[in-house]
């Protein structure tokens, strides 16, 4: 049994460690916001933080998350709030969108310990593959997200998912708050 915190959650898996741990959150939690590209660790769309490091979960095993605190796009905001989330949307850095909840953990990460990188801050931390070519706009949405963070601007709030969060989690348990008096 291998043990893990997953978005605030406590989470044991019964999978062999080598299991990669993508596939542990996609197929045992049912956390299909984390996409699987490429499988070789090319492209960053399986992207999550790990102890707040942005890792590309193809590549990391169970065995070695043992115990880690694990974030997931599902759990960088219940509700898109996250300013990286709301920045993609207004400056729509989004086309088909399957790259992008790697691209918003990689930069979530990047603006925790840099709220104002450079270009080549982004180039380096955000080495994700967007076939869509949303690079320009990506570029712009973290800029403003890292305005957003610091409280230099604030953007005006995307619309609201096609669900909310408590609907969400009738269908994924993982994504039941732990104690639903306190929704995390
Ligand atoms: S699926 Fe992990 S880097 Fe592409
Ligand atoms: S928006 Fe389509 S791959 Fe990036």
């Amino acid at each position: 049994m291998t043990k893990m915190t997953v978005n605030n959650r406590p989470v044991e898996y019964l999978l062999d460690p080598e299991t990669p741990l993508l596939w542990a959150l996609r197929d045992a939690s049912n956390l299909t916001g984390t996409k699987y590209g490429c499988g070789t660790g090319d492209c960053g769309a399986c992207m999550v933080m790990v102890d707040g490091v942005a890792l590309r979960s193809c590549l990391v095993t169970i065995a070695e998350a043992e115990g880690r605190l694990i974030t997931t796009i599902e759990g960088l905001s219940r509700d898109r709030s996250h300013p990286v989330q709301q920045a993609l949307v207004a400056e729509q850095a989004i086309q088909c969108g399957f790259c992008t909840p790697g691209i918003a953990i990689a930069a979530a990460a990047l603006l925790e310990s840099n709220p104002a990188p450079s270009r080549e801050d982004m180039d380096a931390a955000i080495p994700n593959i967007c076939r869509c070519g949303v690079y320009p706009r990506l570029a712009r949405a973290i800029e403003r997200a890292g305005q957003a963070a610091s409280g230099a601007q604030s953007i005006e709030a995307a619309p609201p998912p096609a669900i909310t969060p408590e609907e969400a989690a009738r269908d994924v348990p993982a994504l039941r708050p732990i104690d639903p008096a306190r929704p995390d």
